[in-house]
């Protein structure tokens, strides 16, 4: 059998194409190898939404290159938001890699392996949703669920409308029969993914909305928990606040990306929205689920940022009280808007108000966990925890990771009573009838 090596960059979107790639590779009768140097086919499923990510990929593919001089017969693919946004520049300044493909022609990996040319080959037209492609999940119990491809918003500093292309809907049938699928095949936990996923359905006709969808999804027997990634704030309405409120498996966690507290550095990032307006969807959210947990992205050091503009970002983060966020400093990418303006901030500046936000983040997320101290909560079980193997490890329906001494498998759903909390984590015993269990008093190292 042929074996075949992916390694993923990026986001949630390119962790579900990978799980696509795998499943369509293992029907053309590959198979998975753990390590690079075993594999026949090496694939990179790359992101480009930083300069970082550029860096730290091209130093992978270097590895796959020297794999190649010692077995020329290896094939070397790239795939994924980079490669889309390079094309076919990839063969020139990588004239080893065989394949390449944009998010929207994964498909075509497997046209390349079965034909009998073996020439260079470059796809990068959107032909098709990587969610009709087979699967092969990372874990039984947690899904993906594409429910949208490309992004509309022209944000300024973002790539993504480039590498993604403009907005997709797959019909709600489809969807729902999909996660029917999901759900008899054991998965427990749904996550819905899309660039803007609360635009969902506008281009569909008839219409349809994210907070129709959620409650047709909500439906599904078996389906225990509901998350989605990424809302844009511009679209959050009231109909997505009442569901989180009224779906019984649509979680209480809602991740907001805010990009920066300041009017002004909102507008040049044509967010479309303004601090106000903002802080006016946090209310809606929390006057319908006042539990929720908020999560966040924030972007330091947009260009023109002044030291005025990141206190106002300051201000919101720390007004807010946000369950966690990423941070960001800002990254200039090809072909963008913002990449165009002056007033290109200093890093050293950047990474000083960086410091500054990371410091009120983990201390609003710290006081905010404190919240949970003394509460039992569901947990869904996804295995031993990472720093004690003895414990077990898993995930509250607010998205916080929690370790703790109980006995249950993968999948379960499970009441656990929490002791203790830090910015990141909670800490507690697993409870059975009430009481906590035999197994949450043996000793551990947390
Ligand atoms: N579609 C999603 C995710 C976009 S990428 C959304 O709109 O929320 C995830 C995050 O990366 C963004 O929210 C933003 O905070 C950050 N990001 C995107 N482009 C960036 C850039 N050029 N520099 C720094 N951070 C960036
Ligand atoms: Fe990028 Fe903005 Fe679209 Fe998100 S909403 S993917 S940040 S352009
Ligand atoms: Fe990266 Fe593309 Fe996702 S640029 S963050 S892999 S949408």
């Amino acid at each position: 059998m042929p074996g075949y090596h992916v390694t993923t960059f990026g986001c949630q979107m390119n962790e579900h194409d990978s799980e696509r790639m795998k499943g369509m590779l293992e029907s053309l009768g590959y198979e998975e190898r753990p390590a690079r140097a075993d594999a026949d086919l090496i694939l990179f499923n790359t992101c480009s939404i930083r300069e970082k990510a550029d860096e730290r990929f091209v130093a992978h593919l270097q590895e796959a290159r020297a794999i190649k001089r010692r077995r020329p017969e290896t094939v070397v693919g790239v795939g994924g938001c980079w490669a889309q946004s390079v094309k076919d520049e990839v063969f020139r300044r990588f004239p080893f890699v065989d394949v390449a493909f944009g998010p929207g022609q994964v498909h075509k990996l497997a046209e390349f392996l079965t034909s009998d040319s073996l020439t260079a080959q470059g796809f990068f037209e959107f032909e098709g949703f990587t969610g009709h492609l087979p699967e092969k999940r990372a874990r039984e119990f947690q899904g993906w669920l594409q429910i949208s491809v490309g992004c509309n918003c022209r944000c300024a500093y973002c790539i993504v409308p480039s590498t993604r292309g403009r907005e997709v809907s797959r019909p709600a049938a489809e969807l729902v029969a999909e996660v029917r699928r999901m759900a008899s095949e054991g998965v427990r936990e749904v996550t819905l993914l899309g660039q803007n996923v609360n635009s969902y359905g506008r281009d569909l006709r008839p219409r349809a909305s994210f907070a129709v969808l959620l409650s047709a999804i909500d439906a599904v027997e078996g389906i225990a928990r509901i998350r989605y990634t990424s809302p844009h704030p511009k679209d959050m309405r009231e109909d997505v606040a009442r569901a989180h409120a009224e779906l019984p498996a649509v979680c209480e966690h809602v991740h907001l990306p805010l990009q920066s507290g300041s009017s002004r550095i909102l507008k040049a990032m044509r967010r479309t929205y303004g601090r106000e307006r903002y802080l006016d969807r946090v209310r809606l959210i929390r006057e319908h689920v006042p539990d929720v947990a908020l999560t966040t992205d924030v972007i330091v050091g947009f260009p023109g940022e002044t030291e005025a503009d990141f206190r106002e970002t300051l201000e919101v983060v720390e007004d807010v009280g946000y369950d966690g966020a990423f941070t960001f400093i800002y990254s200039p990418r090809r072909g963008t808007e913002a990449a165009q303006l002056d007033g290109r901030i200093e890093h050293a500046v950047a990474v000083e108000r960086m410091e500054r936000l990371v410091e009120v983040v983990q201390r609003r997320a710290h006081e905010r966990a404190q919240r949970f101290v003394g509460r039992t909560l569901e947990v869904l079980v996804e295995g031993p925890s990472r720093t004690d193997p003895a414990r077990l490890r898993g995930r509250t329906r607010h998205n916080k990771v929690v370790n703790f001494a109980g006995d249950a498998r993968p999948g379960d759903l499970v009441e656990v009573r929490i002791d203790s909390a830090t910015s990141q984590t909670l800490a507690g015993g697993q409870m059975k009838g009430g009481h906590l269990s035999a197994t949450a008093f043996l000793p551990s190292l947390a």
